[in-house]
């Protein structure tokens, strides 16, 4: 079973964001997969390089819109972002060096920290975006 499932409450009413949102709970429900099968440590530190790279592109793409339409809030956005990119970093150097519990321990982080974030901080940005004419 997924650990996460994307619904429309997640939606924040801008199409390219949406599918960069469903990718990333894609990846964590795989990173979620592997672990409960006992996949190869490959197949895991595989995910967690997806997870690091796509995040970071996904981050980009929403403090580019910022910056492009001078969004106030784009510090305080941007602040959770770098912590989120410092944590996955993190688990990532924990679990090349050996420790793959931090895998486990991590799942409830990045269930919560993806959901929190994008039904606060995200659904904050939404309607001025959309007042721009983002859609
Ligand atoms: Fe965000």
């Amino acid at each position: 079973m997924a650990l996460m499932v994307w619904n429309e409450k997640l939606s924040v009413n801008i199409k390219a964001i949406d599918r960069q949102h469903q990718k990333i709970v894609g990846i964590i429900n795989e990173l979620h997969d592997a672990m409960k099968e006992r996949r190869g440590r490959d197949v895991m530190a595989g995910l967690l390089v997806e997870l690091v790279d796509y995040s970071g592109y996904h981050f980009d793409t929403e403090e580019d819109f910022f910056r492009q339409y001078k969004y106030p809030g784009l510090l305080v956005h941007k602040s959770e972002h770098d912590l989120f990119k410092s944590r996955v970093e993190h688990m990532r150097s924990q679990f090349n060096g050996g420790n793959k519990l931090i895998v486990v321990e991590a799942m409830d982080f990045l269930k919560d920290w993806l959901s929190d974030h994008i039904l606060v901080t995200d659904h904050k940005y939404s309607p001025f975006l959309n007042g721009k004419g983002v859609y």
